[in-house]
């Protein structure tokens, strides 16, 4: 399906490498402009949850884009059901990360997806986090950021938001898993991790949440994209 954009919701995305804040920094400004979120990991990490459900082979990409195909998540404002369970932790959790991301690069899988992620664009707007989002799910975004944050800063971040969760966590594993996976997203032949040409780089590092997301929504208002909340 071509991305057609309806001017009346414009999209705004945000895409970085793993434990940068996106979805953080998505929420805090979709719910400043009243728009809906779109978190495209989520898709690739309930395709992986699934297909280890169902015992599909890792390497066959063939089910895995059909199994991409029958997901039936519910997107409520802050937990994601399949069959009316609830997968929001489940999905979260470091090894889900991990083969989502390695079943990601599957070209037939990333298509199965693609509908389903343009579908989330509707009224009053839209601010969609991932890899892909201003490159190749919305090339014609209406504002297009690129965050990014150094590695120390990331692994900080993941590692608190695992230990709130009551998770154990080691800090120089994560920081080793971070770099593999930032090497896994943007060595990809296929929607690589890359900043579209278009895109406005922050660097999150020394920034705090309520200055990312002011960033971005002043950076919204200077492209004339206006929300209808707060
Ligand atoms: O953003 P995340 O950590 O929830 O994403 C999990 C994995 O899914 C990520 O390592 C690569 C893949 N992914 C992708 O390939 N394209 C996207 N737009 C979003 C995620």
């Amino acid at each position: 399906m071509p991305e057609l954009p309806p001017r009346s919701a414009p999209v705004i995305t945000i895409d970085g490498p793993t434990a940068s804040g996106k979805g953080s920094v998505a929420d805090g400004v979709a719910a400043a402009l009243g728009f809906h979120v779109l978190d495209s990991g989520a898709l690739y990490r309930l395709t992986a949850l699934d297909a280890e459900r169902l015992g599909i082979d890792l390497d066959d990409e063939a089910e895995l884009a059909a199994c991409a195909l029958a997901l039936e998540p519910t997107f409520t404002s802050s937990r994601i059901f399949m069959d009316d369970r609830d997968v929001t932790d489940e999905i979260r959790a470091e090894r889900i990360g991990n083969l989502a991301s390695a079943i990601a690069p599957f070209p037939a899988l990333r298509a199965a997806l693609l509908d389903r992620q343009r579908a989330f664009r509707r009224p009053p707007g839209l601010v969609a986090d991932g890899r892909d989002m201003g490159t190749v799910v919305f090339p014609r975004a209406e504002l297009k950021v690129f965050l990014v944050a150094d590695v120390e800063a990331r692994a900080g971040r993941r590692h608190r938001q695992l230990i709130e969760r009551g998770a154990t966590a080691d800090l120089d594993m994560l920081k080793t898993a971070l770099h593999e996976r930032d090497a896994r997203d943007a060595n990809r032949e296929v929607a690589p991790l890359v900043a579209a040409p278009d895109a406005i780089t922050i660097d999150s590092s020394h920034l705090g949440l309520d200055e990312v997301i002011a960033a971005v929504l002043e950076l919204a208002r200077a492209k004339g994209v206006a929300g209808g909340a707060r």
